[in-house]
């Protein structure tokens, strides 16, 4: 089988090389893929932007799956574009990726659906501003959470406990010409459940924790993610199915009665309240760094999953193995990050990582004259394994530690809890 995937990040990454251990292993294509991903695929240097190029590519090759990472691609309508040409696609069309690039559009779908979420007011001028605030938040005494209604890669939603702080996130994204979301608080922790889908049937991959602030206890500004765990010893018994049950299948449903069959990945972003759990946000993509860790622990054959999804064909009642393993990601970010970032700095230490039984996944790498440099706010994702999270957080944790590139930072507490959890849960059993 021959694959081309399209995207240059962390997560594309992740999926070649999950794609690459699949037995027999199938031909790998990259569109324009990163230096990391050059050393399991053929790059060809065709922009994530170029809808053109891309059906060309996929034609020239005659692939016989493409997959499409990012959002963005997704959003202006590349898989619609590659259908009409006759490939086949694993990733929905724009009017379906439209539940991630519209958080009002989705809204609507889940309210349609009876799927549970934060209650929410979608604010189009900064007249309507304060009384929003109220009715999301009555009582005042809840943070405030404002999102940016379009694509914002992680950075459009500010969540506090700073009134004025919500009016100005608010105003500047208003005064940009864009809507705003308003909504109620959730509480709890969350989880990132990717579902499979063909437009009619739900696959869940296995759960996984992301860490979206900037620095360690959640502390700093909101980033597309710096990093990652699965499994999660301390989910209640029964999510997975019970999220299938509740949130994906309903969704899947409701679209396909509006005639929006959604092919791709169904990410489900959770929070499990006291009362219950409730959508945080839909992607219609895999999540960066979640994949890393999620395709770490599928041993179930990879490719010929997304080609049956993206065929219409997956088979009912399909159950994916996983490793017992567990898998940590740390993410390895630019100087500036999640602001203005700086590029162009050098990366050593990947070998040193490597050795130490870690693997680096390139997320924003450039060759520069040779060199190794940084050219993205996230640069490398680096993964460790163990039996058990602690030894596959210290091990990911030494592997970033190996790593050099100047102004670069880093978490130390991903999985922190979660691992220390799970020791304690051993201990009492032991
Ligand atoms: P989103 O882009 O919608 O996923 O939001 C990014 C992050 O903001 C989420 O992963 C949460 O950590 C936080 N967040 C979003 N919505 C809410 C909410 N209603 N309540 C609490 N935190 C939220
Ligand atoms: N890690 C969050 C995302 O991919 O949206």
């Amino acid at each position: 089988m021959k694959i081309l995937v399209i995207g240059s990040g962390g997560r594309e990454h992740a999926i070649i090389r999950r794609l690459a251990a699949d037995h027999p292993a199938p031909e790998l294509h990259a569109a324009p893929g990163n230096p990391g991903i050059a050393q399991l695929a053929t790059c060809h240097a065709v922009p994530v932007t170029d809808l053109d190029a891309q059906v060309r590519l996929a034609r020239e090759l005659a692939a016989d799956l493409v997959v499409i990472g990012p959002e963005a691609p997704l959003v202006a309508g590349a898989a619609d574009r590659l259908r009409e040409a006759g490939l086949t696609v694993f990733g929905p069309s724009a009017a379906a990726a439209h539940l991630e690039g519209s958080k009002s559009w989705a809204k609507e779908i889940m309210a349609a659906a009876g799927v549970p979420t934060a209650a929410a007011v979608t604010v189009t001028g900064r007249e309507q501003l304060e009384a929003g605030l109220d009715r999301v938040n009555p009582l005042g005494d809840e943070p405030f959470v404002v999102k940016a209604d379009g694509l914002a890669a992680g950075k459009g939603v500010v969540v506090t406990s700073d009134r004025a702080e919500a009016v100005a996130h608010a105003e500047s994204v208003l005064d940009a010409g864009g809507s705003v979301v308003l909504e109620e608080y959730l509480d709890g922790p969350e989880v990132s459940l990717f579902c499979v889908s063909d437009g009619t049937r739900v696959v869940p991959l296995a759960p996984a924790q992301d860490f979206k602030r900037a620095l360690d206890q959640d502390e700093g500004p909101n980033t597309g993610g710096m990093g990652a765990y699965s499994p999660l010893p301390w989910a209640p018994e029964g999510l997975t199915r019970e999220v299938v049950r509740t949130v994906a299948q309903p969704t899947i449903d409701e679209l396909s009665r509006r005639g929006i069959p959604f092919v791709g990945i169904l990410y489900c972003g959770l929070a499990l309240t006291r009362r219950g759990l409730r959508v945080v946000e839909f992607n219609a993509r895999f999540g960066d760094p979640e994949t890393q860790v999620v395709l770490e622990r599928l041993t179930s054959p990879f490719g010929p999953l997304l080609h049956d999804a993206a065929r219409g064909e997956l088979a009912e009642g399909t159950e994916l193995e996983w490793s017992a393993e567990a898998a940590v990601t740390v993410v390895l970010a630019s100087h500036g990050y999640p602001g203005t970032v700086r590029t162009g700095d050098e990366i050593t230490g990947i070998d040193a990582a490597e050795q130490l039984g870690t693997h680096v996944i390139h997320a924003g790498t450039a060759l520069e004259d040779g060199s190794l440099v940084s050219a993205g706010g996230r640069v490398l994702s680096i993964v460790g394994t163990g039996e058990d999270l602690e030894s596959a957080r210290a091990l990911a944790l030494a592997g970033t530690e190996a790593i050099a590139l100047p102004g670069s930072h880093h978490r130390t507490d991903i999985a922190r809890r979660a691992a220390a959890e799970e020791r304690a849960g051993q201990e009492e059993r032991s």
